[in-house]
């Protein structure tokens, strides 16, 4: 069989595109630390967020030399706490619920990025960048949760580590 010198070359370019197309799958599904929200995750009830030892008291807490946790809750429409601060340098490990409907928590110019679904705890660890000075990062909503969805923002602040201070919380 002869096969044309064009049709080989197209059929070798199709066959590039196919392989291209599927690394490129490969790679936005895996590769980048994407992972679905699954059965192992934290569960919480939703109904009883007051005597969860995290959520009764949501907030910015230190775990370790440099590692932090922030609990945060997500309802229609807004976060708890709404704004908050964390030091710059460190690991911080967020962990957000949501007490209503499925929410987002999405920090704007990063990947952190999570879905927030009722009674499941989403949990993500950023390193935070090496600021010298205070640093705003927004935190947005990105599920449609209702009609005061665009309104669903919080304020992160990523401050110098000199300049950071715990909130006493009695
Ligand atoms: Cu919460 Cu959209």
């Amino acid at each position: 069989m002869n096969i044309h010198t064009y049709e080989k070359f197209w059929l070798a370019a199709a066959m590039v595109l196919i392989v291209g197309f599927i690394a490129t799958i490969t790679y936005g599904s895996v590769g980048i630390g994407i992972a679905m929200v699954d059965d192992e995750q934290d569960t919480v009830n939703p109904d009883n967020l007051d005597e969860h030892p995290g959520f009764a008291d949501p907030g910015v807490e230190q775990v370790g030399e440099n590692e932090y946790e922030v609990h945060i809750i997500a309802v229609q429409y807004a976060y708890f706490p709404g704004d908050f601060e964390v030091p710059a340098d460190s690991e911080v490990t967020f962990h957000v619920t949501s007490e209503d409907v499925i929410h987002s928590f999405s920090v704007v110019g990063t990947n952190a990025n999570t879905m927030v679904i009722p009674g499941e705890v989403a949990s993500l660890t950023v390193e935070m960048p090496d600021v010298d000075e205070p640093t705003e990062y927004g935190i947005l909503c990105n599920e449609y949760c209702g009609p005061g969805h665009h309104d669903m923002e919080a304020l992160m602040t990523v401050v110098p580590e000199d300049e950071f201070e715990l909130e006493d919380d009695e």
